[in-house]
Order: structure tokens, then sequence, then C-alpha cells
């Protein structure tokens, strides 16, 4: 991503920071913990996550890790984010799971990793990028680096208009570029007015 973008992202939840001391889901960009957490939830339900690696791209305080965990035990946890001050504290909170999870500063469209099984992002994606395939980029890395599942959610743009900062997309549009890749490709919706989840498996 063009630094310019990432830099409108950092200052976004840099201010964010200072505005929303402590309230980590407004901080991070959501109107609420339930708006958050219904995320959260259909990510839970796209696949099995005992034993897997997970990777988390644009993992914010790495709390999709806790959610996970609540059912699940992770075999490895990698966050990536470029926000220091998520990572930092998302390391000092789970430091007694140093052996499952890491935190990796990078900008997620550069980032890849070897061995990764499922490959999620929850939020990330949505935020304004001048790259015009920036989206279509971002699936195709993802898709490469899962050894089984994707899964991602994006703002719906039929209910959700652009903004300066974030964008919806096409949820057909979508799809069907997800098809061009993956066979088994699933939409969900209902579970917020304006987002939906795609999951692609291998
Ligand atoms: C809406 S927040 C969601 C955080 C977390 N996934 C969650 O669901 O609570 C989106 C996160 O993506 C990160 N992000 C967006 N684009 C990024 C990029 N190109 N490189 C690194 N981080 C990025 C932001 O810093 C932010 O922490």
């Amino acid at each position: 991503m063009h630094w310019f973008d990432r830099l409108s992202i950092y200052l976004y939840h840099y201010n964010r920071i200072n505005t929303w001391s402590g309230n980590f889901s407004k901080i991070q960009g959501w109107s609420s913990d339930e708006s958050q957490f219904a995320r959260f939830e259909m990510i839970k339900q796209a696949a099995n996550f005992n034993g897997k690696h997970l990777l988390d791209l644009g993992c914010g305080y790495g709390e999709l890790y806790d959610y996970l965990s609540l059912d699940f035990q992770l075999a490895k946890y990698t966050g990536v984010d470029q926000q220091h001050q998520f990572l930092k504290s998302a390391r000092r909170r789970l430091r007694n799971e140093r052996d499952i999870c890491q935190f990796i500063r990078s900008d997620i469209s550069k980032f890849t990793l070897n061995d990764v099984d499922i490959v999620a992002a929850s939020g990330s994606l949505n935020y304004q990028s001048r790259d015009p395939n920036y989206i279509t980029n971002m699936i195709t890395r993802m898709y490469k680096i899962a050894n089984e599942t994707v899964v991602f959610n994006l703002l719906d743009s039929s209910t959700f208009p652009a903004q300066s900062l974030l964008m919806g997309y096409n949820k057909q549009g979508i799809y069907r570029y997800c098809k061009t890749l993956c066979s088994s490709v699933e939409v969900i919706e209902g579970y917020a007015n304006e987002d939906f989840t795609v999951v692609m498996r291998k």
C-alpha cells in the first residue's frame, strides 16, 4: 500500500487512541464491541481453528486470538499490523501466550509467511487505497499464503457510502473475483447491515 495511504490510516488510529483512551473497539474504528464481535463470530464459524496456524492481517490489538481461544486451541497465531501502539499493547496483554502468539509490524500488503493454515482479515481491507487493484491483489496474496482457508470481511458498498478513509465493495464483484481463484467461495451476510464476510476454502 502506498505510504501516504498508510500514513492516513496510522493518523486515524493515532488520534483515536487519544480520543477513546482504553476503549479498544472504538480506537480500532468499530462502532461498538458488538460490531467487532459480530465479525469475529463469522470468522469463528468459518473453520476449525484447532491446531492451526492463523495469520491475522491488520490484527489491531490481537483480540481475534482471544475470541477464537474461547472455543479453539490454536497452534500458532501471527498478528500483523503497522500500528506499533497496538502491537506493543497486544504483546504485553498476551505475554503469557508467547509460545503461540507473535506480533509483527509490517505493511499487510507486502507481508508474506510460510506454513500458514488460515489467513484472516477483519476490518483491515476497508481503507481507501490509491491503487485501484488493492483489494484484488490482497485477496490473491492471502489466497497464496493460506494452506487451507482465507476469511475476510468487507464493508458493503450498497449500504456503506464511501468516505474519505473507508470504502465499501460490491459483493457480487468480490464473489466473482474470488471464484476466479477458488472453486469454494462462500459469502456470509445478515450479521451486520453494512458488512459481508467471504470464506475461500482450498
Ligand atoms: C478496523 S482495525 C481492525 C483490527 C482487528 N482486526 C479487529 O478486528 O479488531 C484495522 C486494522 O488494520 C490495520 N491496517 C490496515 N491497513 C494496513 C496495512 N496496509 N498494513 C498494516 N496494517 C494495516 C490498521 O492499522 C488497523 O489496526
